[in-house]
């Protein structure tokens, strides 16, 4: 089967460190990955991109037709995205900015590229600016990983930052609503986007990572060491409270413009607490035994050992967030109408 325009485009952007000839010559070109809204699917596309005021911001224009571009679709409903920009591959949470910002920072995109201003000429649908966010390491930043129990770190350091940035920015909207009451006062707007795409992300790592923990690390741990099983049993309980409270969470994000702030923010609060003493006692009960088993997995031990080592517990990478799929699919029509300005 021929290749498509886009998966042409993909491999000589991959294949000459981000650079690509033809008709996107000097063109500013990255590749955003997303998770398909409905298949699930990993799609990649080639797209313009403006960098402006310190902000990495991709249009969802497909060059002024009616619709939406299938990527914007799937990072609605997956807002973790992965970005090639360069030599460079990162994860990224994408933000369709709102209101008074939107309108400020399409103004920036179409002074440095003019064309999108066509594009919006030529459809009635308001142009999607999207922010590409990539999240910062925890404070202490990146740390070296090489056995489990860093790796453990490293994802619940990210789940307590994440949740401390919802919780600041609900926080945020809710004394910028306290501020707007009153008389004469304007209209009072939703969540927003921006709590959305971040609760959004927090939940799917949050599932992923206590899945893990469920399937494969709880099981190996109680086989190989007996004596956690007791803990393994209130930490699975504690998963299941904790996904409760998600499961809420997530029922507000659907339609976040008419969520309740305060039940929104009530709900913040009880996955802080609940979720912050399930990531502490996990730790104190798992942290020893994890430090002693590798990873990233080293090569298979040879066969047979008497006495299974706990270097031998199957760590199928349980404890990380969504790997990105390496493998992309070819890129929806719509968004292949994207690389231009
Ligand atoms: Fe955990
Ligand atoms: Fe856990």
């Amino acid at each position: 089967m021929p290749k498509s325009f886009n998966q042409q485009v993909i491999e000589e952007f991959r294949a000459n460190g981000g650079k690509v000839g033809g008709p996107f010559e000097g063109g500013d070109l990255l590749l955003l990955t997303t998770t398909g809204a409905k298949s699930g699917e990993r799609h990649t596309v080639p797209l313009a991109y403006v960098r402006e005021g310190g902000l990495l911001l991709i249009v969802a224009s497909a060059a002024g037709a009616p619709s939406h571009p299938a990527w914007y679709h799937n990072l609605l409903a997956h807002p973790a995205v992965r970005v090639e920009i360069g030599t460079e591959t990162y994860e990224a949470i994408a933000v369709p900015a709102e209101g008074a910002r939107r309108e400020r920072l399409f103004r920036q995109v179409v002074r440095v590229a003019p064309g999108y201003a066509d594009y919006q000429a030529r459809t009635t649908r308001t142009l999607p600016v999207v922010v590409l966010e990539r999240p910062e390491h925890g404070a202490a930043g990146p740390r070296e990983v090489d056995n489990l129990a860093d790796k453990l770190i490293e994802v619940h350091t990210w789940l307590r930052s994440q949740l401390r940035y919802i919780r600041a920015e609900a926080d945020a909207h809710l004394a910028a609503r306290a501020a707007h009451q009153g008389s004469g006062a304007p209209p009072v707007p939703g969540l927003g986007l921006q709590i959305r795409q971040h609760c959004l992300v927090f939940c799917e790592t949050l599932t992923f990572h206590h899945t893990g923990e469920d399937a494969h690390v709880f099981p190996a741990l109680a086989h190989h060491h007996p004596h956690l099983r007791e803990a393994l049993d209130r930490l699975r309980d504690e998963h299941r409270t904790v996904a409760r409270i998600k499961d809420e969470l997530l029922a507000l994000l659907a339609d976040i413009g008419t969520a309740d702030p305060h039940h929104f923010r009530a709900e913040l609060v009880r996955m802080s607490k609940e979720l912050t003493a399930h990531l502490d006692y996990e730790e104190e009960s798992l942290l020893p035994v994890l430090a002693e088993i590798p990873f990233p997995p080293g090569p298979p031990a040879p066969p047979p050992e008497p006495v299974l080592s706990p270097a031998s517990v199957p760590t199928p990478d349980p404890v990380s967030a969504p790997a990105p799929d390496p493998e992309s699919a070819p890129a929806d029509s719509a968004g292949s109408t994207a690389v231009r300005r």
